[in-house]
């Protein structure tokens, strides 16, 4: 049996080439689960998995959960608006009692970065991070890898350009680490204030420019602006921010005639890209949404019997 030989998945930073290359053909033999009549394997029969969302999700907790039923595991959706963390009880006293109840996989979405990787070194069980702040979002990167492998064929050489609100989402730097790693040509895009100009570091060239980023990109993936995380104005209006950010028409003319248009979602129409451009037929954004259920399953699936074995050290 193919295994990840780890315990939890915090980061793409942790992973391998190769380990990436395993998750992403496990999910591509994986993904014909949904084409049955009969949308279900053993795989997991006999394991219980929890997933404790602590901030709000619907792309990332309803493929967990349906990649989860489909291995035939046993779930907890852990309720947290209902739970004692409504009283004070903290994460990991949470964590604690929920391991004590014996779970193989638990899957955390919080809204501080390291959430999961403080439960990867207390708990037993497989940590699975499902979003960590501003930090990582190991599996979205997983299934976007998995989107442009099926559409381009491979990731090696392609440019990828990742336009929005940089400095506040997980994505982009699961997104740039992973496609770093694969060879990719990765550029970030956006206001200066919405860019860590230490993205260099982890192998992005960085445009205050969208012409340039668009210019000949292979992929070009979107993001929301995350008004969620952030404290200050960083751009003067949402208009003006459409008008130099914005992924219009006018400007995919300036794409090349096979470039892809991606985005994590959820989208905000009129501000970050049109509707005309997220509904084109260059849109991928639903086989995505399609990809995250297999992609979860291959991760759910190389982790699942590695409740036990010591944390890895992570990657600085
Ligand atoms: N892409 C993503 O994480 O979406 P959700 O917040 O809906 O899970």
């Amino acid at each position: 049996m193919a295994s990840l030989n780890q315990k939890d998945l915090l980061g793409i930073a942790q992973l391998s080439v190769e380990e990436i290359n395993l998750i992403l053909d496990t999910a591509e033999a994986l993904r014909q689960v949904a084409d049955r009549p009969i949308k279900k394997v053993p795989t997991l029969r006999g394991k219980t998995v929890i997933n404790l969302f602590f901030e709000p999700s619907t792309r990332t907790r309803s493929s967990f959960e349906l990649a989860e039923r489909r291995l035939s595991a046993d779930i907890l959706n852990f309720a947290v608006s209902t739970s004692s963390v409504s009283k004070g009880e903290t994460l990991l006293d949470t964590a604690r009692n929920l391991e004590s109840m014996a779970p193989d996989v638990i899957v955390v979405r919080h809204s501080s970065a390291g959430a999961p990787h403080m439960l990867g070194r207390v708990c037993r069980s497989s940590i699975i991070n499902a979003g960590d702040g501003m930090h990582e979002h190991p599996t979205q990167a997983l299934l976007d890898a998995l989107t442009i492998r099926q559409v381009k064929g491979r990731l090696e050489g392609l440019k990828i350009a990742i336009i929005g609100d940089i400095a506040h989402s997980r994505v982009a730097r699961s997104d740039t680490i992973l496609f770093h790693k694969a060879g990719s040509q990765v550029w970030v895009c956006g206001p200066p204030t919405l860019i860590p100009w230490d993205f260099d570091k982890l192998g992005a060239r960085i445009t205050g420019h969208i012409e340039e980023a668009i210019e000949s990109a292979d992929v070009i993936m979107m993001l929301r602006v995350q008004h969620e995380r952030q404290n200050e104005a960083f751009f003067p209006s949402t208009r003006e921010y459409y008008n130099f950010y914005g992924l219009t028409r006018e400007r995919m003319r300036m794409a090349r005639k096979d470039t892809i248009v991606m985005h994590p979602g959820p989208i905000n129409r009129g501000v970050e890209i049109d509707s005309d451009v997220a509904d084109a037929p260059y849109s991928v954004i639903l086989d995505q949404v399609a990809n995250g259920v297999a992609a979860r399953m291959a991760v759910l699936y190389l982790l699942s019997g590695n409740a036990g074995l010591k944390p890895r050290k992570l990657a600085r």
